[in-house]
């Protein structure tokens, strides 16, 4: 795959509040990337859960190679827009297509590190047969002999640092040490499309740099479209093309310095928010629904 050239984009915003619903659906011209495969499309996309509107009249196309963060609180429809693109929460409105297909349909092209929750201690699994579920698992109808699936696990366990607890129950393991192993089994189909919802959580610094210099390189090498929910933007702010930021029903979408601005979450909120940017990090202040994101590597509000 060859990668799509970079070239500046436009700031979209959503054309409606939960409560007004929009006469005249914003429709975005299609994103910056004007070359290069869709592998994700949404047209005039909502979801809803009963009057709750997550989002509405989202247009949306991401191409090969692109790293698309989505940014947002608690409760804003992150984690719902990555199971939209999974095929595992249907739109209220609108069409969303994955790798051209339906979205349940295009599960092979697709990996996914799904939001942090522990393994039982019972977990009946060492750290090798999770990442090998990845690969040979039967929902992926590939089949590999073993010998070659055996030394793919042995080749992702060492990419992502996991290689020392190999035989290892999951169960056992610690949070940032099962995180790894989610991260190895989302890499193991070499997937055209990477969704990852908050991975780099329970990491410590040293594996959020391996493992997002990781994801990167994926999106590099095999021109992988990577979506990346995030509360901290800090960790990958260096390989995020756009970003997909949600409050309270609106949204906005554009590159990190577009977005990433006091005057454009001020109004996305509401309220007034400010953007200090201090030694390459991006810290936001006076956000109205702050009290859970605080970042972990300083204590300020990504
Ligand atoms: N199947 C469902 N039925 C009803 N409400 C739902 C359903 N799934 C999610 N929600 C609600 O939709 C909202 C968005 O949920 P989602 O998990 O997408 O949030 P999020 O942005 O990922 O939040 P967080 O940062 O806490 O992970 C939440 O208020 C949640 O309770
Ligand atoms: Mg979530």
């Amino acid at each position: 795959m060859t990668l799509p050239t970079k070239v500046a984009p436009t700031i979209h915003t959503s054309a409606a509040q939960p409560a007004t619903p929009s006469t005249t659906p914003w429709s975005a011209p299609d994103n910056q990337r004007d070359s290069g495969q869709a592998v994700v499309e949404l047209k005039n996309a909502e979801l809803a859960f009963g009057d709750r509107v997550l989002w509405r009249d989202l247009n949306l196309t991401i191409r090969e190679g692109e790293y698309f963060a989505v940014l947002g609180s608690n409760g804003t429809g992150k984690t719902s827009f990555l199971k939209v693109l999974l095929g595992l929460l249907p739109l209220t409105r609108g069409t969303v297509s994955v790798t051209g297909e339906r979205p349940g349909a295009a599960s092979r092209h697709v990996g996914y590190v799904p939001q942090q929750r522990g393994f039982s201690p019972r977990t009946p699994l060492r750290a090798r047969d999770l990442v090998a579920q990845g690969i040979d698992g039967h929902k992926w109808g590939i089949r590999l002999r073993r010998r070659a699936v055996n030394e793919r696990v042995d080749e992702l366990l060492d990419k992502v640092g996991a290689g020392d607890y190999a035989n290892a129950p999951v169960g056992l393991l610690s949070g940032g040490e099962q995180q790894r192993l989610r991260i190895a089994q989302a890499l193991a189909t070499d997937p055209e499309l990477l969704l990852c919802d908050e991975a780099l959580l329970s990491l410590d610094l040293n594996h959020q740099y391996i493992v997002s210099e990781l994801v990167n390189q994926q999106r590099v090498d095999s021109g992988s479209a990577v979506v990346f929910v995030t509360h901290d933007i800090n960790p990958i702010i260096d390989h995020v093309d756009r970003i997909l930021y949600l409050a309270g029903g609106s949204f906005k979408i554009g590159t990190p310095d577009e977005v990433m601005r006091s005057e454009v979450l001020s109004e996305l909120y509401g309220a007034d928010i400010e953007v200090l940017r201090s030694n390459g990090r991006i810290i936001v202040t006076g956000r109205p629904d702050n009290t859970h994101h605080i970042s972990s590597q300083e204590g300020l509000i990504p």
